[in-house]
């Protein structure tokens, strides 16, 4: 199938991303408690201007490590900003990927891909290079808006995470949003 050119956030609106409502609704610590513990090598996937990234890379600990990607330089200058000169900059590695890879080698035991699958070219794909990079225990958490991203388009991006050899492993109660925790498959 061809790529599709899809809508991103623009950097301009990251605050949108980040407040203290979101905060309230989405509390990035209650959401993740499940899944990051210390000494993880985890993946925030579309960080955006760092909501999630910054309270896993409190989660993980000192011995942890983040790769928090983004297409959008901006976004990510936004993280490295709010981490500059604080303990957590030394556990996030910012990485800058193309639309259509990660670009990535190093392996993880989580990965986040909080309001991003909408976004991306060939979501596909994505999975497919996802599935490489986790770890055999490793979890994925997909969550999408709900009022953007209607239960046909949601089911259809399960469908593609399972044909990438995906397991789904339940839903996870988010305000406002559509969720999958998928478990990879051992044969990796
Ligand atoms: C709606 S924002 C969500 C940001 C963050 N996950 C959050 O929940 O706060 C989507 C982010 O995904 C990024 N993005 C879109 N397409 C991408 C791609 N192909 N690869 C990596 N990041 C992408 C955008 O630049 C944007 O920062």
């Amino acid at each position: 199938m061809k790529n599709e050119k899809k809508q991103i956030c623009p950097a301009e609106k990251a605050w949108h991303l980040d407040n203290g409502i979101r905060r309230w609704l989405q509390n990035p610590r209650k959401i993740l408690r499940p899944f990051i513990g210390e000494g993880m090598t985890v993946l925030d996937m579309g960080c955006g201007p760092g909501f999630f990234a910054l309270e896993m890379a409190r989660m993980v600990g000192c011995s942890g490590r983040v790769i928090a990607v983004d297409l959008q330089q901006e976004m990510l200058e936004k993280l490295k900003n709010r981490i500059c000169g604080t303990g957590l900059a030394d556990r996030i590695t910012l990485h800058q990927s193309a639309a259509d890879e990660i670009g990535i080698i190093e392996k993880v035991d989580f990965a986040l891909c909080f309001y991003l699958v909408h976004e991306l070219p060939s979501p596909a794909q994505f999975f497919r290079e996802l599935k490489n990079l986790l770890k055999p225990e490793g979890m994925v958490f997909i969550a999408e808006p709900s009022f953007h991203v209607p239960q046909k388009a949601f089911s259809d991006t399960v469908e593609k995470a399972i044909n990438a050899g995906f397991i789904p492993a339940g839903m996870w109660k988010v305000f406002f949003s559509k969720t999958m925790i998928l478990k990879n498959t051992n044969d990796s």
